[in-house]
């Protein structure tokens, strides 16, 4: 074998693999663990090691890996058209894929726009109302309003209203078109505040900075139902709603991003509607819509902004905007089976085992590292702090969430660490059984991660830990 060609994948990758989101002092040249195979609710490391797929891949895999008749879609559909231009042809499964989101979706939403992934349909979706609002007469109604702890994607103005810590530390963005406002997460409300007050407080806030501002620059707000990426934070009774009708009072476009949770997170193909009572103007989605099978993403618009359109006094002014891989023939058959997949068994197996999801993670409040564990649906945050009293995220270290992954990897889940957080939000079709050993390993993942910040003097609590449940047999190798 030629000297140049490293053996192993890994290898390979530090050699010529720019992997996403790196630090400087790695980049190019980083080792991830290296992931083999999947089946159902399991993925296979390049050790041959068996693990839950905590995050289901990136909140994606939803109706679990290697389904067949998923796979036998692809071939079908590669064997009858592979691809076709979108800028002047079109084909039958888009249209069918258009037809069956535009039935579950809310509201008037009836079109769709197919995108390549998430970041492309928030951008397609923010790019929409840029050209609604020129087309209308409107050129300076244009501003953004997004919120701290949003993730919206990684191209550019999507990327421009994320608002997690450091995701906007080193890099650029389209701030003049974004306003920011406070994260909706009733964990780090204000001291002394009830939950009642803290929504009150929220929804001031959005409608003095539109008084402000004046509505007449606002084009849209942009929110995710949950935050996801942001810690799974659930927004406050109520919230989203009254947001919503400021939004309609004041002719702000409500864009509701389901990039994670559409498609079965909450148990419905829409959350939006099903979920919080919500009938956005335009809905985005992604990775749930192929069970990450195939890349793609899209936005559902509303039939009032296109009838507006094609009602205006410019029946010649161009939505100069498409993707070569727009409505793809291939991710387009794989998303109807894969939906109905999920009508037929996944969404009502997903709404009957979230509740006993959410009480076995709940249980792991009672470890003195974690400050909390909040969710809804299929998806969920630990939380850990350095106390509970301040709610102080571990700033000794801010790599708590890696050091629990990497017990748990040993023990047999991969987890997605977020700085201070674990995030679980696995394939669907998780079963009890299934929760039972994640949550079992997670205990062990979080005790051991205790011990190490107490040996290593970066911790101390004052709560000693109440001693785990018996395991019998260990879900783990010994
Ligand atoms: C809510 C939300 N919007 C958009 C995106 C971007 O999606 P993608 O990574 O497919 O571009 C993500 C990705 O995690 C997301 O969570």
């Amino acid at each position: 074998m030629n000297a140049e060609v490293p053996e192993n994948a890994v290898e390979t990758a530090r050699r010529h693999l720019v992997q996403p989101w790196p630090v400087a002092s790695t980049v190019g040249a980083e080792a991830r663990a290296l992931i083999g195979d999947g089946d159902g609710i399991y993925i296979t490391d390049g050790e041959g090691k068996r693990l839950i797929d905590g995050p289901a891949g990136m909140w994606c895999t939803n109706v679990g890996h290697r389904r067949e008749e998923l796979a036998r879609v692809l071939y079908d559909q590669a064997m009858q058209l592979s691809y076709n231009t979108p800028w002047y042809t079109m084909n039958a499964p888009s249209a069918e894929l258009a037809r069956r989101i535009a039935a579950a979706a809310p509201g008037d939403l009836s079109h769709v726009f197919f995108t390549t992934g998430g970041s492309s349909a928030v951008e397609t979706a923010l790019r929409f109302m840029q050209f609604y609002n020129n087309v209308r007469g409107r050129p300076e109604k244009k501003l953004i309003l997004s919120r701290g702890g949003a993730y919206h994607g990684s191209t550019y103005l999507a990327a421009s209203l994320n608002g997690r810590p450091r995701d906007r530390d080193w890099m650029d963005g389209a701030d003049e078109l974004v306003v920011k406002l406070s994260s909706p997460d009733p964990f780090r409300r204000p001291v002394g505040m009830e939950v009642g007050a803290f929504a009150d407080m929220l929804v001031e806030e959005f409608r003095s900075r539109v008084e402000a501002i004046g509505a007449s620059r606002i084009g849209a707000f942009v929110g995710e139902p949950v935050q996801a990426s942001g810690g799974v934070i659930v927004p406050p009774d109520g919230y989203l709603q009254r947001i919503r009708e400021i939004c309609r009072e004041n002719d702000i476009l409500y864009i509701s991003d389901e990039v994670v949770t559409a498609f079965g997170r909450l148990g419905h193909v829409f959350a939006s509607g099903d979920v919080f009572g919500l009938d956005p103007d335009m809905i985005t989605f992604a990775k749930g819509v192929t069970s990450g099978y195939f890349p793609l993403g899209g936005v559902v618009i509303s039939e009032r902004l296109l009838q507006e359109l094609r009602r205006s006094n410019h029946p010649d002014a161009m939505f100069a905007h498409g993707l070569t891989y727009t409505s793809h023939p291939i991710g387009c058959a794989l998303a109807l089976k894969n939906l109905d997949i999920l009508e037929d068994e996944v969404l009502a197996h997903a709404r009957a085992v979230a509740p006993y999801f959410q009480a076995q993670l709940k249980s792991l409040e009672d470890l003195p590292l974690v400050g909390e564990v909040r969710g809804l649906g299929l998806m969920a945050c630990v939380d850990c702090v350095a106390d509970r009293e301040s709610k102080n995220p571990l700033q000794l270290d801010r790599a708590v969430g890696a050091r629990i992954d990497a017990h748990c990897h040993e023990l047999g889940l991969l987890v997605r660490p977020l700085i201070n957080m674990c995030v679980m939000s696995p394939p669907l079709v998780i079963t009890r059984e299934q929760i039972d050993t994640m949550v079992v390993i997670l205990r062990e993942g979080i005790s051991r991660t205790m011990e190490d910040l107490r040996r290593e003097g970066l911790w101390q609590a004052e709560v000693q830990p109440s001693p785990p449940p018996p395991l019998s047999p260990p879900p783990w190798p010994q």
